[in-house]
């Protein structure tokens, strides 16, 4: 497999006698060689191989940059548990809400239980929180048995800083303010053998007024399209079909390069690859998406029927604090230039409810949104302040109770609207991947439709990874129940 070149790199090959190397990716399987090498030192020591768990917060960025970490863990040998009561265990961490944070560190609490009692455990933490240094200050302090913590420029650095703290005794802390380095060709351990999400950007130059994404990921940066399609033809050819392009705002993909190139040619360039059959991508910014992506999208076999297209608020007057770029009236006008160009798109969204100065007219204008525009579904958040960001400075911070009272009149509307959206698929047949096994009856498995909607049907584990036909017989709120409907694509 094209993606995780480990597999071709033999690290008995490497000599761990010598100086590590400068250049990346070299030196990372440098360092890869020499954790091997403690952990089989550690299993001729314990009689079993060292246990690593990874536990992932956040966004899709986060979880495929957690892939990455597995897929380092994985190749040096350490057995990869979900047990947090593990030898070695990482929190990648998000900190795009409070309660994100909050959730951290009680958790924190409940690892270090674990460390009395194993105290050779290491306990890594990395990820958004960790470029924020009050936090830094509060984890030296407070949570000094914590033994590694990196940021998020430095994460390719990985088993470099693995290798350290296998060695070392208290606290590693390794953050960069920022980077321009996109390092290629680590490996990675996916979750799910048939699907994958693969980085296409990271960063975000965007600074909505509200976010703290800018300054923990940093500028934005695009990858080289020909370094994209290299790792998704690796995966295809490993099993993969369907591919998730993630970014902060894919719209803007490929502007920053030195031969630019435009998220709608890069889907072209996806399209064409033989043997993908979905195509998925996260986020899109309302303000970049071109007339020539809703083409691109109208005109393709392979670009699912979901759009994710975050509104944030309904009212032009809070859109403009929000530093969105857009108004009620060009997001209204986008979402109809995309309906006439693709009718069967299911669009789903994201709410903020309680942002600084948001009046019960401005929550109105919101509720109404939802109700024009009828997404398939929709995040909604209640506003967390975020220190450093402009909203945070804002004088006119909404009361918590008055925020509680409108988030739920809000979410009401949600739920009601997506209900009747999905609704609509009733009776039809449509193709569905299946993806796992039904966790609550195994006589079920759970698939996933373009539109993105899920469908239970009976079944068995050998459909996992299939496109299959399916009758969407019941709905219920969400999902459906359904069956089986014809034969699954390849099979006669
Ligand atoms: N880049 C993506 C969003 C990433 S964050 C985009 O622009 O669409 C995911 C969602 O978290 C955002 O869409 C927003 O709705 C929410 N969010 C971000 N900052 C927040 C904050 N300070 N409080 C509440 N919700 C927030
Ligand atoms: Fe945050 Fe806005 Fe960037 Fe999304 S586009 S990550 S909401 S700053
Ligand atoms: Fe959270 Fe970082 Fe994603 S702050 S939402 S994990 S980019």
């Amino acid at each position: 497999m094209e993606e995780n070149i480990s597999n071709k790199i033999d690290l008995n090959k490497i000599d761990i006698s010598t100086e590590p190397p400068a250049e990346e990716p070299a030196r990372q399987y440098y360092f890869m060689a020499k954790c091997r090498e403690w952990v089989r030192k550690f299993e001729q020591k314990s009689g079993r191989l060292p246990t690593a768990c990874v536990t992932t917060f956040g966004c899709q960025m986060n979880a495929r940059d957690s892939e990455k970490l597995e897929g380092i863990l994985e190749t040096v040998g350490y057995e990869r548990t979900d047990n947090e009561n593990a030898d070695f265990v990482i929190y990648n961490t998000c900190t795009v809400r409070d309660n994100a944070n909050q959730k951290v560190y009680g958790r924190l609490g409940e690892l270090n239980g674990y460390k009395r009692r194993n105290p050779k455990m290491k306990i890594a933490l990395c990820g958004c929180m960790m470029q924020e240094p009050s936090v830094i200050e509060k984890l030296r302090k407070s949570y000094s048995f914590v033994d590694l913590i990196f940021g998020t420029h430095n994460i390719y650095k990985f088993a470099e800083l693995l290798c350290a703290s296998q060695e070392a005794e208290g606290m590693i802390t390794d953050i960069w303010e920022n980077t321009d380095k996109i390092v290629e060709n680590l490996p990675a351990e996916r979750k799910f053998p048939f699907k994958s999400g693969i980085n296409i950007m990271f960063g975000c130059n965007n600074f909505c007024s509200y976010c703290i994404v800018p300054y923990v990921r940093g500028r934005e940066r695009s990858r080289e399209p020909e370094d994209i399609l290299r790792e998704i033809r690796g995966l295809v050819a490993d099993g993969v079909v369907e591919v998730m392009l993630l970014g902060q705002n894919v719209n803007s993909y490929g502007k920053t390069l030195d031969r630019p190139v435009s998220f709608a040619e890069l889907l072209r360039r996806v399209e064409q690859i033989e043997g993908l059959k979905r195509i998925r991508f996260m986020t899109s910014h309302p303000k970049d998406l071109s007339d020539e992506m809703i083409q691109v999208m109208k005109q393709s076999s392979k670009i699912c029927r979901h759009l994710h297209l975050p509104l944030q608020s309904g009212s032009t007057r809070i859109l403009e604090r929000m530093n969105r770029r857009y108004t009620r009236e060009q997001y209204l006008d986008l979402v109809q230039r995309i309906r006439r160009e693709i009718p069967d798109i299911a669009i789903t969204t994201d709410i903020i409810v309680g942002f600084p100065g948001e009046t019960a007219e401005d929550l109105e204008e919101t509720i109404d949104m939802v109700r024009t525009v009828k997404y398939d579904n929709a995040f909604t958040f209640i506003y967390s302040r975020r220190t450093g960001t402009p909203a945070a400075a804002m004088e006119d911070q909404v009361p918590a109770e008055e925020v509680k009272k409108g988030f739920d009149r809000l979410l009401k509307t949600v739920q009601d609207t997506a209900r009747s959206q999905v609704a609509r698929y009733q009776g039809t047949v449509m193709e569905a991947l299946i993806e796992e096994v039904n966790v609550n009856d195994s006589a079920m498995v759970t698939g996933r439709l373009s539109n993105n909607v899920v469908v239970h049907i009976p079944g068995d584990a050998s459909m996992i990874g299939k496109l299959i036909p399916v009758s969407l017989d019941e709905c219920h709120g969400f999902y459906y129940i359904g069956h089986q409907a014809g034969a699954s694509e390849g099979t006669a």
